[in-house]
Parts: structure tokens; C-alpha cells; sequence
């Protein structure tokens, strides 16, 4: 038997469980549905019924698997479990795809994350004469499993005896759910560092990745911990227990998105949903962080004002768009709280062994909360004892719960790939942050901190105002489809802004985009521009500290006297960029630092267009995941 080829290891996927009345096949492929942003190489589902488990799976989109079950159907049952995959590395090919059945077909397994020690445990499984029938990490917890049951003693809770007894061996990060052909009423999962929720609805239960599995059907749910074993039975409901069997009570709580904002309610993608979401977004965002006497108020902080207080040094840690995000925010935190920031991508951070002590804040910004290398740099920080913040949207994700404090995000859930409502409540989070805590430190007046919050109160009908208007970038959109490489130019706040602006293009269009510094253009990138290559420039407003529009006015001048098309994105009133622009996006006048909330939409919209434009899938961008749980 062949070793599994290297880099087919890791799995980032979604997840779902159905145990209950209903048509399982329905339930569990309609929660695949709501999941498939997490991963689309493969998907596949399992049921139990007449004592065998049957499986169906496919390479490629959930639609390949809907195929197969439209021509092969899944015995009727009400137990079941699916899976999309995200493979990390290697072909994402049929054989690979999840369920993986132990060698006896007695124990179906999915699997989110990676088991690192897989090759001494696959050699073992050889040894003891077992083939394996694709090259993943996973197979090898179903051969274990089905093992681990053999030895069980007979009862009740068989499979979750297994199961503890299974993941006790398992080293790396994974969710795991199984299901065994000898209890038909039972599905048993495990998580350790990989998400895992579970939905209660009456009578019947669900696993999910997250919530929006199963919102349709319950917004009761209950939280796993680290190294925790679930079991759900039809009669006995959720028993959640450590790796060692030690009884745990889990934390429940009530989800607060309904069914609908999981679904695309008349657009054509998620994404343009999100977008239009965005105000809302906002402002919901902003409800109730404001208590009567003027303080600013965070969903969880358990750390002193005294810890607070004797901060002297912030790193920001994020992933893709949200260490956008903090980039934007250095500007805000070191100018409201005179703390000096650094902002770094969570997979460089803990590797390079950065200075953090009990008076570091490292503040950790995470959409789904779940994203691993945030994660891993979240709990570097705690080794090192410094203070962890997070701001997160997913309620009850892992990077929440780990941390001293936390500020939820309140965008609904984000389906798109793409983050757009996601970054966009994560400036506005950042914003409260540093306000909090230039009030916990003194550092600013009530009048002045109240008057800040009242220009954030301001965003949500700048960003209304700002998507009113947005016919004429659609079009332009149109028009840069063929475009070869796009580069997005600005300054100060709008720095970030162009990155940002750049990503977009590059996640959803698949064409070569590059942020610059508008003031590093003559250090470099300039040569790069030939006769019609498209420039988007965030122009800051004229309102701005010394003369950085003048500035930028003036780079718009330099690329377009060697030929660029100009895209200019700058304020009403601000005429100055009128004769050199060749297309001119207006945005609302906003103070300087909140600025990129309103100059971010434009691009958020152009992107979306120009993929639409090109035919590709604004969702679900080829090679992207929307969480990602693997390092
Ligand atoms: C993935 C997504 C990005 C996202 C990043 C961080 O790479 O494709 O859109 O910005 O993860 O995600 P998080 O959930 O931590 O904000």
C-alpha cells in the first residue's frame, strides 16, 4: 500500500449532522447549501437506514452531488451527515471526498482540520491489514473508530466511547462526526480547535460548522469547548463530555440571525446582498454600545480598567480583508490613544517571536472567529501574557471565546466569500475600540469621544448614499472587464483602502491588482504604467493633515501623463481632481479617519462587476475559502 501522496493532508470544510423527524437527505443537503461557501472541491452525505449506512459524494460543486443524487437517490432516513470540502493541497477528486467509511462500512467519518500525526496511525491501520481507499487523514479516524467500537463496551453511548477513546490518540486540529451503521438514532462528534456547533430543535438535532447550517429549523444552539465529544440521540438529546469522559455542561445560546438573512432574497449573489446589508450593518453594529452616562461598552471585557490602563504597546493580528481592516485601524488607535500600533498578518506574527508582555494588547480581528492562523496568534499572544481583544462576528467562535475582551460585529451572516458587510463592522469595531479605550485611559473629553460617535452614527446613511449612487461604477465595471492588471493608488487611510480595493479584484475577477502608497509611486511603480492601464485613486479629503491631497492630486496628474485611465474616488465639493479624471466617483463628505468606510464601497461594487462581467462566480471565487481553519 502507498503512502498518501504529500500535501493531500487538511481538510477545511463544512460540516453538517441531522438527527431527528424530518427527511435527513433534505435536511443535511439543504444545510450543505448554506455551508458550500466553506469549501466546494468535493461534497458528499451519509444516511442510516435499515441498519447499513449508504453514502453518495462527488468531485467539484454541491450541484455535482445533487446530480448523483437526483439519479441515485439516498434511502429515505432521519439520520444523516454531509461534508464540502476545501482540500488544502492535492486533487480534490471523488475518492477523496467525504464521508469515509471504516473498511467494514460500519462507521461513516467527516472531518474538518488536520491530523498531523495521520501517517504514524495510517502505518498501524496497514499493519493491522487495512486497505485504504483514498489518500486523506481522515479515512484513518473511520478505521479507528470502527476498531475503538469493536472494543466498546456494549451500552448506551458505544459510539461516543469510541470516539473519546479515538480522539485521545489524534494529534492537530479537527472536527470529526461519525455515524455507525448499529445505532441509528446517534451521531457522535469531537472538535479540538476546529469549529463545531450544535443546533436543538424540538425533537431533533444538528451539527454544524456554524449556524447557519441549521437556522432554518432552530436558533437554539449550544457551544462545544477545546477537546469536548458531543453525542446527540434521537431519546437522550446532547451529551457533551472531555476526551476522558469527564460530564461537561455546555453553554447555550440563542442565535440572533433569522433563516432569512442566510438567503439571497432576490439578488443575484450573496456578495451584492452583503453589500446593499452594509448600512444596516452598521448601524447595528453601533446599537447599544453607548451607555447612559456617554461610556462606550464592549460585549465581554475581563480585564481591569487597570489592565487597560497600563497598555503600552497594540499589535493588530488578521487575515486577508481583516487585517485591511487593521491597517485602517492604526490610524484611528494611534491618534485617539496615543498608544503606538503595530499591524501584522496572523501567519507572520507568532513565527518571527514578536516582544509582548502583560501590557501588550494584541487585538485580533476574525469574521468567523475560526480563521487558524489568527487563532494560533491569539493563543501565541496568551503564552507570551499579553492581553487579547477580538473583534468577530461569528458569535461563540473559537477566537471570542479564547479572548480577555471581546466587541462582536454585528453584520448577520456573511455567505459570500468575499468579505464586504464583514470589513466594513469591523472599521466601524475598531473605531469603538480606541474610543474605549481613550476613555478608559483618559486620553479623550466625553464631548469629544461623543462627538466622534456621532460622525460613526453619521456612516450608515454616507454608505446609504454612497450605494444610491452606484449605476455609473457598474458600468464602468463593464468596461474594465478585459482588463489586464489594475492598480488601485492612496494615501494615509485611503493606503489600506487601495489594498483592499486591489484584493477584491484580484479574489473575484482573477486579474492582477496591486495597492500602492501614492507617495511610494515614484519609487517604483510608475514604471508599470502603460498607455490605458486602468488607476483607481482614493483621494483623501482636502479637509486632510498637511497637504496629502494636494498630493495625491498631483499623482493623478503623473500616472495620467503616462497614459493611465484615471478612476478617481474623492469627496463632493473636492474640484480639484475634476480635469484629471477620467471617470470621477463621488463619495460623501466624512472625517478623515472614518473615510474609509464610504471609500471602500465603491470598490467593493467594481470588483463584483467585473467578475459578473467575466462570467465567474462572485461568491465562490475558484481556489478561496471563506474560513480558514488550517494553517
Ligand atoms: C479567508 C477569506 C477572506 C478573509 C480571511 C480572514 O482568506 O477568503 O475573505 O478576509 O479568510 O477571515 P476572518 O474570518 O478571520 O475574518
Amino acid at each position: 500500500m502507498r503512502a498518501p501522496p504529500p500535501g493531500t493532508l487538511g481538510e477545511m470544510c463544512g460540516i453538517v449532522g441531522y438527527v431527528g423527524h424530518q427527511d435527513a437527505r433534505e435536511v443535511v443537503l439543504e444545510g450543505l447549501r448554506r455551508l458550500e461557501y466553506r469549501g466546494y472541491d468535493s461534497a458528499g452525505m451519509a444516511v442510516v437506514a435499515d441498519g447499513a449506512l449508504t453514502t453518495a459524494k462527488k468531485a467539484g460543486k454541491l450541484a455535482n452531488l445533487e446530480k448523483v443524487l437526483a439519479d441515485r437517490p439516498l434511502p429515505a432516513a432521519t439520520i444523516g451527515l454531509g461534508h464540502t470540502r476545501w482540500a488544502t493541497h492535492g486533487g480534490p477528486t471523488d475518492r477523496n471526498a467525504h464521508p469515509h467509511l471504516s473498511a467494514d462500512g460500519s462507521v461513516a467519518v467527516i472531518h474538518n482540520g488536520i491530523i498531523e500525526n495521520f501517517a504514524a496511525l495510517r502505518a498501524e491501520c496497514e499493519h493491522d491489514g487495512v486497505e485504504f481507499a483514498s489518500d486523506t487523514d481522515t479515512e484513518v479516524a473511520a478505521h479507528l473508530l470502527a476498531a475503538a467500537y469493536a472494543a466498546a463496551p456494549e451500552g448506551e453511548s458505544r459510539l461516543a466511547d469510541a470516539m473519546r477513546t479515538v480522539c485521545r490518540r489524534l494529534e492537530g486540529a479537527f472536527t470529526l462526526v461519525a455515524s455507525s451503521a448499529a445505532e441509528p438514532d446517534t451521531l457522535v462528534a469531537a472538535r479540538r480547535s476546529s469549529p463545531l456547533v450544535v443546533g436543538v430543535g424540538d425533537g431533533e438535532y444538528f451539527l454544524g460548522s456554524d449556524v447557519a447550517a441549521f437556522i432554518a429549523h432552530t436558533r437554539e444552539a449550544r457551544e462545544l469547548g477545546q477537546d469536548q465529544v458531543v453525542e446527540i440521540n434521537r431519546d437522550r438529546g446532547v451529551t457533551v463530555t472531555d476526551f476522558d469522559g469527564g460530564s461537561v455542561e455546555p453553554t447555550s445560546y440563542t442565535v440572533d440571525w433569522d433563516a432569512a438573512a442566510a438567503e439571497k432574497g432576490g439578488y443575484d449573489w450573496f456578495m451584492l446582498k452583503e453589500i446593499a446589508e452594509q448600512p444596516q450593518a452598521i448601524a447595528d453594529t453601533l446599537l447599544g454600545r453607548l451607555g447612559p452616562q456617554g461610556e462606550l461598552a464592549l460585549d465581554e471585557v475581563r480585564l481591569s480598567d487597570q489592565e487597560l490602563r497600563d497598555i503600552d504597546k497594540i499589535f493588530v493580528v488578521a487575515c486577508g480583508t481583516a487585517y485591511h481592516a487593521g491597517l485602517i485601524a492604526k490610524y484611528a488607535l494611534e491618534h485617539w490613544t496615543r498608544i503606538p500600533v503595530e499591524v501584522e498578518v496572523a501567519s507572520e506574527f507568532r513565527y518571527r517571536d514578536p516582544v509582548l508582555d502583560r501590557s501588550t494588547l494584541v487585538v485580533v480581528i476574525s469574521q468567523s472567529g475560526e480563521t487558524m492562523d489568527s487563532l494560533m496568534a491569539l493563543r501565541h499572544a496568551k503564552d507570551q501574557r499579553a492581553r487579547v481583544l477580538a473583534i468577530c462576528n461569528a458569535n461563540g467562535s473559537t477566537i471570542p471565546r479564547e479572548s480577555d475582551a471581546v466587541l462582536y460585529t454585528h453584520a448577520g451572516p456573511e455567505i459570500a466569500v468575499a468579505s464586504t458587510k464583514g470589513f466594513l463592522t469591523q472599521l466601524v469595531a475598531c473605531y469603538l475600540v480606541g474610543l474605549f479605550l481613550a476613555q478608559v485611559r483618559g486620553m479623550k473629553f466625553e464631548d469629544e469621544i461623543a462627538s466622534i460617535v456621532a460622525d460613526l452614527r453619521r456612516l450608515p446613511e454616507a454608505v446609504a448614499e454612497v450605494l444610491a449612487r452606484m449605476d455609473s461604477v457598474r458600468e464602468l465595471g463593464r468596461s474594465l472587464a478585459d482588463a489586464n492588471t489594475i492598480l488601485f493608488l492612496g494615501r494615509h487611510v485611503g493606503f489600506p483602502v487601495a489594498l483592499e480595493g486591489a484584493l477584491k479584484l484580484k479574489e473575484l475577477a482573477y486579474i492582477h491588482a496591486e495597492g500602492f502608497a501614492a507617495g511610494e509611486l515614484k519609487h517604483g511603480p510608475i514604471a508599470v504604467i502603460e498607455e490605458g492601464t486602468p488607476v483607481v485613486v482614493i483621494v483623501p479629503s482636502p479637509r486632510s493633515r498637511g497637504s496629502v491631497h494636494g498630493k495625491v492630486v498631483s499623482n493623478i496628474q503623473e500616472v495620467r501623463a503616462r497614459g493611465a485611465r484615471t478612476i478617481v474616488i474623492a469627496e463632493e465639493g473636492d474640484e480639484d481632481v475634476v480635469p484629471y479624471a477620467d471617470h470621477l466617483i463621488r463619495v460623501p463628505r466624512t472625517p478623515t479617519l472614518l473615510a474609509p468606510v464610504v471609500t471602500t464601497v465603491p470598490l467593493q461594487v467594481l470588483a463584483c462587476e467585473i467578475a459578473a462581467t467575466r462570467g465567474l462566480d462572485v461568491d465562490q471565487p475558484r481556489n478561496l475559502a471563506k474560513s480558514v481553519t488550517v494553517e
